[in-house]
């Protein structure tokens, strides 16, 4: 349980927010989730409702909104292109399908060893410098602008890399 594994890391977020400004926690509150399990559970989802008093379906939508968060277990590394109208007139969209071709996806799938998630994401803020995509890892979210197809695999090989030496 959350509430209990990491009792003063929730007391540090909560102490963040005014008291009547508690369900604003929520975010921090789904990340340390997500962190924990790999994706936002259903229970977690509950867990999270729970701490901050509020219906697990208010704290299900965000979940649901939110390109940071998931729902299931994906890839351990997320690489989300953003394909939004300035975007995909410098390429995104060729960009984003030249990868998943050369992973042998389709756009929102996982690679068949469980790594390597792509999909397409709404506007990340760095519009002149597509394409490019952020990179979800267990170690936080980096971005990778102005990519190219190579750029892209070099770095998927790298990550594949990392893994097989543990
Ligand atoms: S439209 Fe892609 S980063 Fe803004």
């Amino acid at each position: 349980m959350l509430a209990e594994k990491y009792a003063s890391e929730i007391e540090r977020i909560l102490a963040k927010y005014p008291p009547e400004h508690k369900r604003s926690a929520v975010m921090p509150l789904l990340y340390l989730a997500q962190r924990e399990y790999g994706h936002v559970t259903q229970e977690a989802m509950q867990e999270v409702a729970d701490i901050l008093g509020l219906d697990r379906t208010e704290v299900g939508a965000l979940v649901g909104f939110y390109t940071l968060y998931y729902d299931e277990a994906e890839g351990k590394y997320r690489i989300q292109v953003c394909t939004d109208l300035p975007c995909a007139l410098r390429g995104a969209e060729e960009f984003a399908e030249a990868l998943c071709e050369n992973l042998g996806i389709r756009l929102g799938e996982t690679t068949p060893d469980g790594l390597i998630t792509v999909e397409a994401v709404k506007c990340l803020a760095a519009c002149d410098k597509a394409p490019m995509f952020q990179l979800q890892e267990p170690e936080g979210i980096h971005y990778h602008e102005e990519q190219t197809l190579e750029s892209a695999l070099k770095l998927v090989e790298e990550l594949r890399r990392r893994e097989s030496h543990g």
